[in-house]
């Protein structure tokens, strides 16, 4: 018998605190957990089963979406619609709503997510994942459209990302704390291996792509200046840096070991409003953040109070130890005030 409590004891047990519960929430977690089973399988075998590579498409953001990209999305969706929990889905390789079929029964939760995280990287072989966020479907409403999935990052019911790293991990909050599990391949079981995980409050070291540093406004370049100052500058110590260009890497390091990731707004037009998108990246990860004892705002305001105007809606996002995100929103504040008046409130943004 082996060691270690199983993600399905695991929200079985969660189940049972709550005896209003009627047990959908846990079925539905436990399909989404198997969907990403199956796409951590696809993802491992890759090179060997052809599917890695551009599939010569682009997505809703002009984006060119990777084989892999459009295998995960479908891999959800067959894995979730038949189910009876959900009443709609949307995903960032869908440019709009997924109802649940009329053949299936509805549930009432809403599912958003991002297929797979970072599927730059699929060629050469390094961390990518996929981010979930469960909300619940307005009362009354049988076929949601864009408006009932525009909901601010407070009501998410559940945020989870799984990430198929050397290992593949499963992180979840449900609004009590964050717990990481880790796949046991021979078993085909989440296992627990990170109950309540917390990040420290300070760091030394920060995540951010530098290539894009004469595009940054004046807060942010303030803020790395002064890191990459060492303990010459004013910071008086030295920090380390890491880019893995795969979010859900960069998220994953910060719940392990701590630190701070960043990828604001910039100069170059398609990343003015921020290059991660609000409700299926920035909104999930900010929720697990915050549980775990961090801090994530655009550096204006906190990220999960931002109410979302569509879908495909992106944001700059600065998330990770609290004592750093709240250094780097009282940066902007300061510009801001420097410069009254120049830049409209980010929610204004469409
Ligand atoms: P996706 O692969 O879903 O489009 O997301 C990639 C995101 C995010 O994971 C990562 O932090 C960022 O894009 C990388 O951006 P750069 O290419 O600018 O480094
Ligand atoms: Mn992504
Ligand atoms: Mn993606």
């Amino acid at each position: 018998m082996r060691k270690g409590t199983t993600f399905t004891r695991f929200i079985i047990e969660e189940q049972r605190r709550i005896p209003e519960s009627t047990g959908e929430f846990t079925l539905l977690l436990s399909a989404i957990v198997t969907a990403c089973k199956e796409i951590s399988d696809d993802v491992n075998r890759g090179q060997l089963i052809n599917v890695l590579g551009s599939a010569e498409s682009e997505n809703v953001q002009g984006e060119t979406q990777k084989k892999l990209d459009i295998i995960s999305n479908e891999v959800m969706i067959k894995a979730l619609e038949w189910s009876g929990h959900l009443a709609g889905m949307a995903s960032e390789e869908m440019e709009d709503v997924y109802p649940i079929p009329n053949r299936y029964p509805k549930g009432k939760y809403l599912l958003v997510f991002d297929p797979l995280d970072g599927s730059s990287n699929t060629e050469v072989n390094v961390s990518i994942g996929t981010i979930f966020s469960i909300l619940r479907c307005p009362d009354g409403i049988t076929e949601p459209t864009e408006d009932d999935f525009l909901q601010p990052g407070t009501r998410q019911v559940c945020a989870g990302y799984v990430l198929y790293g050397p290992a593949t991990n499963l992180v979840l909050t449900s609004g009590q704390g964050v717990n990481g599990f880790t796949l046991d391949q021979d078993i085909g079981e989440f296992i627990l291996t990170h109950p309540k995980l917390t990040i420290p409050e300070k760091t030394s070291e920060f995540a951010i792509n530098m290539s894009n540093q004469r595009h940054w406004e004046p807060a942010i370049k303030r803020y790395i200046d002064e890191v990459v100052a060492g303990k010459d500058g004013p910071r008086g110590r030295n920090f380390n840096t890491r880019w893995v260009a795969s979010m859900v890497a960069e998220v994953h390091r910060i719940l392990m070991r701590g630190g701070i990731f960043l990828y604001p707004r910039d100069g170059r037009e398609n990343v003015h409003e921020g290059r991660l998108r609000l409700l299926y990246e920035a909104n999930p990860m900010s929720f697990i953040i915050e549980q775990a004892g961090g801090a994530a705002t655009t550096g204006r305001e906190r990220l999960l109070s931002v109410q979302p105007g569509k879908l495909h809606q992106r944001i700059p996002v600065i998330l990770g130890a609290r004592e750093e995100v709240e250094r780097v929103t009282r940066y902007h504040l300061e510009m801001d005030k420097e410069r009254e008046g120049d830049i409209p409130p980010h929610r204004q943004a469409s």
